[in-house]
């Protein structure tokens, strides 16, 4: 017997300073939406929950690179969210916001809950500060000069160019990304929530399932990937974080504590947080109530997250919660790993995605095509990728030629042999294994066989295994359209036309069990399956409960008598073209970049400043490489009135044999320097395209050496 229980599942929050990519949909909304839909049609009681992430220097940066506000940028997104989400079908019971009120007032109550609890350590600590922006910085507002590799790009947080974590202040010559100031330090004070104070009951309750104090236990094994970065974190030993930032955008700390002036939730914090105001603005609508889904042990909270978002799921939003009291933890925190896109990392800065937006612009009609797709390759263990062929691939064998292949022909043979009536059974009736072979079996022996089926797919959808669910799937229609192949019932028509019967009636079965088994992952195609066999589309209220339940009982999904629809195909083929567009959009990105990925232009300067340089006119005479380098070739120049020895990095793009003769231009002042031992007096100006290609900056043919350059 199943029991029906409580789940409260939860999509992580997308910030809203973007818009959707199948990395996001992969990752956590189609998943999340999957279960949702499964556990309601296990008859579970079921709450779905999710909604914008409308704080943090993300949407800050976001709304500074667009000339806006804040609050233009997230209600732009918020509404891009939630149009293509409903289009994609996502069963969101609730998709909230964190700009919202309601939020606000939650988030801020619960930083107080805890405040007057005295849970946190008031520390003042050093922290950046732009002195012309009057504003302290967040990490990513410093750049600077990475101490570990010299990348002069490097963030206050990270380096993109070696991949090191950095705190700001190791920052060479850093600056602040909103005015090119250099920032200086300043105190400030902040809440610290003392995270060490947590390691024992964490890691008990991540290793073990256990939590102290209480007789819980989850009851879902934890995914290997989630629990291991767990682990690693906690071997590392917590420290305490900061729960407070100073900035201008985001939930404030509530006034009436003192110092409180300036100073907002840290994003991490806040966010979370939007689970349980999401969750109350839905009983609010709903006349429901929040607490029993936030606070009795019954529930099951279940996090459905991307990989980076597992230390603050697994820890520290946990710990918030049992530090606060009242709440329970989450039963699961089944967390996906990255999508690629067609070899490389999905970007939204460089806009190499597939954008959830253009998608349902562009194929309206293949919603449940994508859903497909991205369910078949969910980075369920590992990094997976996208690729339009694939996309093709899938569709065209498994939806078309499996799948609607095989729901096509039970529904014409019903409707060519029995006028669309579903026809009479024996349990005994005889029917050659859908297994293959020359093996006879029953009627009802291949019907326990598809309950079997059944609670394999359901088995998985358990188990947060989705893409072997679908698989099950498919191998269900696939042992569907065997069944037909080997009984042949276009042969035994006329001469056994009781053979057939036993046949049509079972693959009946089989296509109702499809419909409610699609449902989860292609909630249209479960409607129209049940359109084809004239029954209600589910209404995900533990049909497939009800279902399994009568298969245990061998009662039949389709029963004799009933009537089928007229034959309607269910997907068509993806042709090439398709495929090819959209590769051709991928590779107008990559091109687009190239020209928009210079640098700024740097800082003003003055004309005085500009005259201090001496630029010249010359010849290159001479050229040869520099010993046991790859780069660098040292140079005679002619600059009419003298010669000049100059050690130039450009022997990657130019050959000594090629350059001899050549006009260049020559910054005849600068410093003498000693390259690899060899002085080089003068730099020669050569412009970098944006495959790091170096050109020659060269004056005409007949300009005379010497001749000045301003
Ligand atoms: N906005 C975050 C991200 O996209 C996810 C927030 S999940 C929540 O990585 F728990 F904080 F809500
Ligand atoms: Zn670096």
């Amino acid at each position: 017997m199943i029991i029906p229980r409580r789940y409260l599942i939860t999509s992580a929050l997308p910030y809203a300073n973007g818009p959707a990519h199948i990395g996001h949909l992969a990752g956590c909304i189609i998943p999340s939406d999957i279960y949702a839909r499964f556990r309601r049609l296990m008859g579970d009681e079921t709450l779905f929950i999710c909604g914008s992430d409308e704080h943090g220097a993300a949407i800050t940066l976001r709304a500074r690179k667009e000339g806006a506000t804040p609050k233009e940028v997230v209600d732009k997104y918020h509404a891009l969210f939630v149009e293509t989400f409903d289009k994609l079908n996502i069963s969101f019971d609730k998709y909230h916001r964190t700009s919202a009120p309601l939020h606000h007032r939650t988030a801020g109550q619960f930083f107080h809950d805890l405040y007057d609890k005295g849970s946190f350590i008031e520390k003042e600590t050093e922290q950046y500060y732009d002195e012309e922006a009057r504003q302290f910085l967040a990490d990513r507002y410093i750049t600077g000069t990475c101490p570990k590799c010299g990348y002069e790009g490097a963030y206050g947080d990270q380096c993109e160019s070696c991949g090191s974590a950095l705190s700001p202040t190791e920052l060479i010559h850093p600056r602040s990304t909103l005015s090119g100031a250099k920032p200086v330090l300043k105190k400030t004070k902040h809440w610290f929530f003392p995270l060490d104070k947590h390691e024992k009951w964490l890691r008990a309750w991540i290793e073990e399932g256990t939590l102290e104090g209480t007789s819980h236990h989850y009851a879902d094994e934890w995914k290997n990937h989630v629990v291991g970065q767990c682990k690693s974190w906690l071997d590392n030993g917590l420290q305490p974080r900061a729960m407070t930032r100073d900035l201008d955008w985001g939930v404030d700390v509530p006034r009436d504590i003192p110092g409180s002036e300036g100073k907002k939730l840290y994003v991490w914090m806040d966010a979370p947080i939007g689970y349980i105001s999401s969750t109350k603005q839905w009983a609010l609508d709903n006349n429901g109530d929040w607490e029993k889904w936030w606070k009795d042990e019954e529930t099951q909270l279940v996090h459905f997250i991307g990989k980076d978002n597992i230390v603050f799921h697994c820890i520290i939003f946990p710990a918030l919660l049992k530090e606060h009291g009242d709440f329970i933890l989450p039963s699961n925190v089944p967390s996906n790993q990255f999508m690629n896109l067609e070899g490389n990392k999905i970007s939204t800065s460089r806009n190499w995605a597939v954008w959830a937006h253009e998608y349902v612009e562009e194929m309206p009609d293949r919603i449940d095509e994508l859903r497909f797709y991205l369910t078949k390759i969910m980075p369920e263990h590992k990094d997976s990728e996208f690729k339009w062929s694939g996309f093709q691939e899938s569709v065209n064998t498994d939806l078309v030629n499996n799948l609607a292949n095989f729901i096509n022909r039970v529904i014409v043979l019903t409707n060519k042999y029995y006028k669309g009536v579903v026809p009479e059974v024996d349990d005994l009736d005889e029917i050659f294994s859908a297994r293959g072979g020359d093996e006879i079996s029953t009627h009802e022996g291949e019907m326990l066989d598809l309950f079997d089926r059944i609670d394999a797919v359901n088995g998985y959808l358990r188990k947060y295994e989705f893409r072997n669910a679908l698989q099950e799937l498919l191998d269900l229609s696939a042992a569907g359209n065997q069944l037909l192949q080997f009984n042949e019932p276009w042969k035994q028509i006329k001469e056994r036309p009781e053979v057939v019967a036993p046949v049509i009636h079972l693959a009946l079965q089989y296509v109702a069990a499809l419909g409610l088994l699609t449902r989860p992952f292609m909630p249209d195609t479960s409607d129209r399956i049940m359109d084809l066999l004239n029954k209600p589309h589910l209404r995900e209220d533990g049909e497939l409960l009800r279902a399994t339940n009568d298969l245990a009982e061998g009662l039949h999904l389709v029963k004799a008598g009933e009537r089928v629809s007229a034959p309607k195909h269910l997907f068509t083929r993806i042709e090439d073209e398709v495929v090819e567009r959209q590769m051709q959009k991928l590779h107008d990105t990559l091109e687009a970049n190239k020209s928009t990925q210079y640098e700024p232009v740097k800082d003003t300067l003055s004309y005085d400043d500009f005259t201090k340089l001496d630029l010249r006119a010359g010849t290159i005479l001479e050229a040869e490489r520099v010993p046991k380098t790859d780069k660098l070739l040292k140079l005679t120049i002619d600059l009419g009135f003298e010669q000049r020895q100059v050690v130039s990095g450009i022997a990657a793009d130019h050959d000594p044999s090629d350059i001899v003769g050549k006009k260049i231009t020559l910054l005849a002042n600068l410093a003498p320097r000693k390259i690899r031992g060899i002085e080089s007096n003068g730099m020669i100006l050569m412009a970098q395209d944006a495959n790091g290609k170096l050109h020659f900056v060269s004056p005409e043919a007949s300009c005379e050496n010497g001749a000045t350059i301003s």
